[in-house]
This record gives C-alpha cells, structure tokens and sequence, in this order.
C-alpha cells in the first residue's frame, strides 16, 4: 500500500479518546501480554465479586499444548460474580437508574421506545422468576429464537441472573436447524415471539419454532415449554393484508404467552451468585465437518473483555449514543448489542428493521433521529447500501458520528474509501475489527483514537492477545509474511470449549499446531506491521457475514433423492462478499433440469436458511478428482469464476472433466 492510503485518526477525536497515542497502545500492550494480571486489574476492580479471586495464580491458567494433556483456559478461578448484577444493578447504584440503556426502534418507522436501566433490571427480573416457575435452575439451558425485540435481551438477562445457559439461535435458521440445536444443548425451554416483520416479509416465527419442536421431539429430546412474546398485533404492519389470518397455535401444555407469565412475576429477583468459569451462553457456529459447535462462553473472563473492547475500541463516552445493526442472534449481537454496552452503562439503539425499509437511507435517517456517535456494522450491508449512490447518505445529518465499526469479513477498500468519506465525512476512524464468536470479542482492530488507518487491514492486537503467523510447517514467520493466524496465549473473553464436546475443541482448533489457537483464518503482516486477514483458509464460507461449511450445506445437497454428487465452492460475490456455487451430479439416468435446481435451492432453504441459498447449481457429470478420490476444489473455484488458468491437474483421475465442466457453466 502506498504511504497516501494511511488515515490519520482526526486530531480532536484523538485527543479526547482513552488511548490517544501509538506509545500509549504500545506500553499498555506489553503490559497485557508480560503481566496479564497487572492489566485486567484495573478492569476487575470496576466490578462487583461476590467472592473475589484467590491469589494471583489463580488470575489466569491454560494449557495450549494439546500433547501436555487436556486443553484448558481458566480466569479467576475462584471468584464468584453475576453478569446481570454487573451490567444494571451495579450502574443503577452507580446512579444510572434513569439513564436510557436503549432505543429501540421497530421495523417500521413509526414504532419506537425506550429502556432505562431501571426498568430494563425490572424487567428481567421479573421474567428470572417466570423462569423459574417453569423450573429452570442454574446450568439448565434456554433455547432463544426471537427477532430484535426488547424481549430478547431481557430474556438472556434474565438467564444470567439466575446462572441458566441461554443458547441464542439466529430467527434466520430454519426449524431443522432450530431442532438440532435445540436437541444438542437439551434445551429445557424455548423462548420466540408470535412472529416478526422484516422489511416488508412476515416471519412467522412460532410455527418454525412448532416445526422444530416437533423434529425435536423426533431426535429424542423434549422441550418442556415454549414462552411466545405477542409482537405482531403491537407494531405498524407494513402490510397489513398479511396479518388478516395471522394466528398462532398455543398447545395447552406446552405454550405460554410472556404476557401473561410476567403479569404474575415479582419484578425483584435476588442474583444467582455464579464461579467466574461458570458457562455464561453458547452459541452454535458452522463447523467444516457439517455439525455446528455449541461455542461456550463463561462468565468472569467474557464479563472484563466485552466491556474493555466495547469500551476502548468504540472508545465510548458517558453521553455517546452507540448502535451496532447486528442480530442478537451473532456474536456481535450478544458482545456489542448486549454485554459490552450495558457493562459500560452505555445508551445504545437497537434495530428490528432491515437497511432497505421503508427506503434505503434507513440506517441514515436512524443514525440523524438518535444522534448517534458510533456505528458498527457490515461490509456486506455497507456495499449494498453504496450501490443505491450518495444521495440517500447525503440527505441526513450525520455530525454527529466519531466512530465507524466493520465486522464479520474483510472489507475491500473501495467500500472502506466510501464509509470513511461518505458516511464518515473523512473526520470518523474506522475500526475494522476481527474476530470470531470463539474469540468472544475483537481479537485485532485499529484503536479509534490511535490507530492510523489502512483501508482492509484489521491492523494490531488488541490488549492481551498475541497474534502469530505460522507456515504449514507451524515455523513462526517474523516480519512481513503471509501464513496461518494463530495466537499463543489466551484473553479473558475466548472460548472455553465445544459444549459436551471438548475433544472436538480440541481437535478443531489445537491440533493443527500444538500451543496455539487456531483461527482457521490466513493473514499476511506488511512491512510496517499491520496485519491482513486474507480470509478462510479451511473449508469454510462467508456469505454476507454469515460463516458457513461448505461440508454442510453439501450434505444437504446430497440429501436429494435424485443427486448422487455435490461440492460445494465459494464464488466472490459484489455484495454478499462471497456466494455458493454448487456442482451437483445427479443420478445415473436421471435429468439435472430446472425442477432439480429448484428443488435443492428449496432445500437448502429449509434445512439450514435463506442466507444459504445457492446463487448458482451446476451440472457436473463427474467431478475432478485425485487418484486417490479426493475433488479438486481448487479446480472448481476457477470453474465458478470461468478462469481457464487452471494450472496442474495431472494429478486427476480423468483430466477431461475440466472441460466439461467449463462447456456447463450456466449460461448467466
Ligand atoms: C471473518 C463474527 C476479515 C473471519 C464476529 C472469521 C473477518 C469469521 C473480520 C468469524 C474482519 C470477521 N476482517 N475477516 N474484520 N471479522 N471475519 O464467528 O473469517 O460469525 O474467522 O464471528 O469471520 O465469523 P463469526
């Protein structure tokens, strides 16, 4: 990159901001990784333990290496602490009882509240007790399936106060996946709502949630109830013809409206006091066998990293107004929606809605409506909103942003040029920040008020985590270089295992190179140390942020009565960053006609969900593979983009099938 393509933090935002300068970010850096305990202190200190750690060894033990037994992470061992009591019992005697803790605004424009803390700590409260009367008691596991609504947060909340494990899964997924996850974790209870709108579709998220409590029961688990939030019937329909027969099916046994159960609910709950390594939630992601891991998340650590990540890297201040677009239902919902935010007593808006309703400045006109002062969001939603040109931007005010935040894959520098001038008025640092739901929070971003920017680079570590690129052969690579991202010591907010699964823990990302965590991430470092994710280098895909396996979704393709054969590749997409081309080889005798295509989109849909329709389904009557069976997927990359250049294939089996496959490509 060329010295004109570094951006200078704007010299107001960078004096006023905690770490102002590249030597500060250095000193406190070394720090972190020298003397953890020595760091994290400062940040302990800012919350309440019941029971403080023991002793200084008990601040933090691991074991990386895989051949000196059993990988394990521990922070303040010892320590007893509840989540919930941190983020609003805590801030309301610290005098934030009437600060708004959220704006939420609906789908429609004309739908719109507000939380206070008070009300919010009410609020959970009363539905901790709802929970209770259902019988749910620390360790058990609630299964949550809801759009951006109040309920949502409250509803985890609620789980953390009394030390249940909720288990959040997106309302994109379909029932089936629903189901296995449901199944997985052994839910006891599921919470959802009646339906939502997104955009100008209705979701009707009960009757998935009936489906995959049916396939459920089928696996061999049974849920015990379901609590449905009423929401249709109180926003703004954007068309209203389609809730004429809108109703939901309550099983007397089963389903329960939240309404009712809150009615008789106490709104005081005393805190389920809960050990630092207690499970705080899991959430499943995609994993390249095909399976989705429980990622688990425990309370103590992922308590003092989302709250110094949330705090230094949005560099949030009493007054500021933040928003994060994410879905509760990601990672980035649950660090930067929920627990980074209420931990630093922040005030932040949550959005139900889509970019593109009613019109497509929405996010324009919500950040002018609230003043908001840091914004994160997409790449994926950043290129799609800049092919709808400047004007729907200019139209707003948006003085009032410090702070643009991209997360979830890399962004390409023409978009990153758009959001720092068009959105950003060339005077807002972005933070491009890496991460994964294992990491628990931002691994490597730019610091707002420090940090000088190069448009695509994540650029730095963040405090505690160390960072390393190693060869395939697992040498490390000093200086510039391009290899594996690994990190060799732990931070407070990683993962701690694969629930009921820790040898798969294990195997996925400590086998590779034993002593270190494994992102399954490629990087490259430049000269002047900035670091490059370059993306996935397993079998895995990011379709507009959204990490799936290119495993998975074959297995579903396979699934179809009629295929025989399916692999799957990631194709570059404009918008969605990457999409799915599918080769498909049906059959013996059996036609690849516009019917099967269909159908296989259909059950892609199903099983895994909309964001993982193939944009693309090719016949493929053989598939390229080695002697020895394995398919060339690098060969199939090329076909999906037609590059002809497809290098060496002497090692396949049968050299005619890549022209083949170039003479069926579909013809658009
Ligand atoms: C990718 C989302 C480049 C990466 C928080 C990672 C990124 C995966 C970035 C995790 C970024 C996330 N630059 N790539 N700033 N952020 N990724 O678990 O491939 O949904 O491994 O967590 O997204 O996706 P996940």
């Amino acid at each position: 990159m060329p010295e004109q393509n570094i951006f200078q933090p704007d010299s107001k935002l960078s004096r006023s901001s905690y770490i102002s300068s590249i030597q500060q970010y250095e000193e406190l850096y070394k720090l972190s990784i020298d003397h953890p305990e020595k760091f994290w202190n400062n940040v302990v200190k800012q919350f309440h333990w019941e029971t403080p750690h023991a002793d200084s060894k008990s601040f933090m033990s691991y074991n990386f290496d895989i051949s000196k037994g059993p990988i394990s992470i521990k922070w303040m061992e010892g320590a007893s602490t509840n989540i919930c009591y941190n983020l609003l019992d805590r801030n309301i005697k610290n005098g934030h009882g009437d600060k708004i803790a959220f704006y939420w605004e609906g789908n429609h424009p004309e739908d719109y509240t507000r939380f206070t803390y008070r009300k919010l700590l009410e609020e959970v409260c009363r539905f901790a007790n709802v929970l209770k009367m259902h019988g749910v008691n620390k360790g058990d596991r609630v299964a949550i399936y809801m759009p951006m609504i109040m309920e949502t947060p409250i509803a985890m909340l609620a789980c953390s106060r009394i030390g249940a494990i909720h288990s959040i899964v997106f309302a994109g997924f379909s029932s089936d996946s629903l189901a296995e996850r449901m199944k997985d974790c052994k839910a006891k209870v599921l919470i959802t709502s009646d339906g939502a709108w997104r955009g100008e579709k209705l979701l009707h998220l009960k009757q998935i949630c009936d489906h995959a409590l049916e396939k459920a029961q089928e696996l061999g688990h049974h849920v015990e109830t379901c609590i449905v939030v009423k929401h249709i019937h109180r926003v703004t329909a954007p068309k209203p013809e389609l809730i004429e027969d809108f109703s939901v099916e309550m099983r007397d046994d089963r389903d329960f409206w939240w309404n009712d159960e809150m009615e008789e609910a106490e709104p005081s709950c005393y805190p389920e006091w809960t050990s630092a390594e207690d499970p705080l939630f899991m959430l499943y992601t995609s994993g390249s066998t095909g399976k989705p891991k429980g990622v688990l998340h425990t309370t103590g650590g992922y308590l003092l990293y989302s709250s110094t990540t949330f705090k230094l890297v949005f560099d949030y201040k009493p007054g500021d107004v933040y928003w994060c677009t994410a879905d509760i239902g990601w990672i980035t919902g649950h660090t930067y929606v929920v627990y980074g935010p209420l931990a630093n007593a922040a005030t932040s808006v949550m959005f139900e809605g889509t970019p593109f309703y009613p019109d497509n400045d929405r996010f324009w006109q919500v950040i002018d409506k609230y003043k908001v002062t840091q914004f994160y969001t997409a790449p994926t939603a950043i290129r799609s909103l800049m092919t709808f040109g400047d004007e729907p931007a200019l139209k707003h005010n948006l003085d009032s942003l410090k702070i643009l935040g991209s997360v979830g894959e890399p962004i390409n520098p023409e978009a990153w040029l758009w959001y720092y001038k068009i959105i950003g008025k060339e005077k807002c640092s972005i933070v491009d920040t890496f991460w994964q739901t294992e990491t628990g929070g931002h691994v490597i971003t730019p610091l707002p008020g420090c940090t000088p920017m190069k448009p695509g680079s994540a650029s730095f570590p963040f405090f505690g985590v160390k960072p390393m690129l190693l060869d395939e052969g697992g040498k490390e690579i000093q200086g510039e270089g391009e290899g594996y991202l690994v990190f060799s010591q732990p931070w407070p907010g990683m993962m701690r295992t694969v629930y009921n699964d820790h040898k798969r823990f294990e195997q996925t990302y400590f086998s590779k190179f034993p002593g270190y965590y494994c992102t399954g991430d490629g990087a490259k470092r430049d000269k002047d140390g900035y670091l490059w994710i370059t993306g996935r280098i397993d079998d895995m895909l990011n379709v507009s942020g959204h990490l799936m396996s290119t495993a998975e979704v074959e297995a579903v393709l396979t699934e179809h009565s009629r295929v025989s054969e399916a692999a799957v590749v990631s194709r570059p997409h404009p918008v969605k960053g990457e999409c799915l081309y599918c080769f498909i080889t049906p059959n013996q005798n059996e036609p690849f006609d516009k019917q099967l295509i269909d159908e296989l989109k259909v059950l892609v849909r199903e099983r895994i969900g909309p964001f993982a329709q193939p944009d693309a389904i090719q016949h493929a009557p053989g598939l390229p593979k080695t002697r020895s069976g394995k398919i060339m997927r690098r060969i199939l990359r090329k076909v999906a983009v037609n590059d002809r250049d497809v290098g060496d294939i002497s090692t396949l089996a049968d050299e005619n099938i890549v022209e083949i496959l170039f003479n069926n490509r579909p013809s658009k």
